[in-house]
């Protein structure tokens, strides 16, 4: 399988192994587990894993798409956008990937056709690109008073993948990478549960999320940053971020990269998309000022459109009044 299902940490920690090729995989099992492990189960481990990536290559394999179709073997957004989407095929999520909405610096967000058994007609995949991985450094602002998590959104502690983390080998790089997902994958969720305007989530991979596509296929919503809205709506809206910005506070989060970049607006609604960097206000001692950045620029884009709004003030009083929070 190629994502993340409701199984333990542990049981997909081990999948995710499957992904790692034999000999990468030996590599890394053998250091985590120098002492330990006999050696006739890394011999088991090893049989079991190359079933299961042959199984993974069939999945891939048996995976063709409108947008791939005509390039080239080798060519490596074919390969990657294959294989972070193939087990959505096969576990009927989507039926069809049609074409690439936008290429961002990290992730690629693509615009598929659902399946029927979704209920939606398409869903926007964000794929996030292999070189990702190298980015990790620089996220230490955000993930204070961040724990790795499951799939459940539970604590994982003390275990060989939390260890492999902070030591920073390459196995621990890509967990860190796969927990960056969840993380955001499962904020997503819990903003949309509490209504939050955001697309509906419908599911996540180690590298990938799968969300309601907001659009036409062929005209993706923009965001409000590529968008001309009319002094009439322009108050409007802006007082529904601030109820979104609101009720995000009520969960303790901070959207940490909140602006007219990350706000799709589609027929009059607004949708606020992207969520690595999303903080707990309660564990982030640089909660206040990420969230008040946040305030400020949303507050800056509608001044464009006549809206007379200061947003170090707004942001005060919200955090004063919704976290009961001293300045
Ligand atoms: N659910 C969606 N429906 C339609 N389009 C979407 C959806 N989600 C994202 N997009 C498009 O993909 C773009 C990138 O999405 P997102 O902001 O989540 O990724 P990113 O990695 O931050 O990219 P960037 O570096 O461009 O900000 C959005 O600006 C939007 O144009
Ligand atoms: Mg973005």
């Amino acid at each position: 399988m190629s994502w993340i299902d409701n199984d333990s940490y542990d049981e997909w920690e081990d999948n995710w192994l499957d992904h790692i090729p034999p000999r990468h995989r030996a590599k890394l099992t053998r250091s985590a587990n120098k002492q330990k492990r006999p050696k006739v189960t890394i011999n088991r481990d090893l049989e079991e894993m190359i079933a299961s990536l042959a199984e993974e290559n069939d999945l891939v394999s048996s995976f063709e798409t409108t947008y791939t179709r005509n390039m080239d073997e080798k060519h490596h957004e074919r390969r990657w956008l294959l294989e972070a989407l193939s087990g959505f095929y096969h576990d009927q999520m989507i039926s069809d990937v049609l074409h690439i909405v936008k290429g961002g610096k990290e992730a690629n967000v693509y615009c598929c056709d659902a399946h029927p058994l979704t209920g939606l007609p398409h869903i926007a995949a964000k794929v996030y690109r292999p070189r990702m991985l190298r980015h990790l450094k620089n996220d230490s602002l955000y993930k204070e008073g961040r724990f790795v998590l499951n799939q459940e959104g539970k604590q994982v502690k003390g275990n060989r993948s939390v260890r492999a983390m902070r030591k920073k080998t390459g196995f621990g790089q890509k967990l860190d990478f796969a927990t960056w997902i969840m993380h955001e994958y499962k904020v997503h969720n819990q903003l949309y549960q509490a209504g939050v305007d955001v697309p509906k989530p419908i599911a996540n991979g180690v590298d990938t999320i799968l969300m309601a596509y907001i659009g036409e296929p062929h005209y993706p919503a923009r965001t409000l940053s590529d968008t001309s809205i009319t002094p009439v709506e322009a108050p409007l809206l802006f007082e529904r971020i601030l109820e979104n910005i609101r009720l995000m506070l009520t969960l303790n989060l901070i959207h940490g990269d909140l602006s007219a970049y990350n706000i799709l607006y589609w027929q009059g609604d607004i949708f606020i998309i992207d969520f690595p960097q999303v903080v707990d206000a309660r564990k982030n001692r640089s909660a206040f000022t990420i969230f008040e950045r946040d305030v400020v620029r949303v507050c800056q884009y509608f001044h464009n459109f006549g809206v007379e709004a200061d947003g170090r003030t707004i942001a005060a009083e919200m955090y004063q009044r919704y976290l009961d929070a001293e300045l």
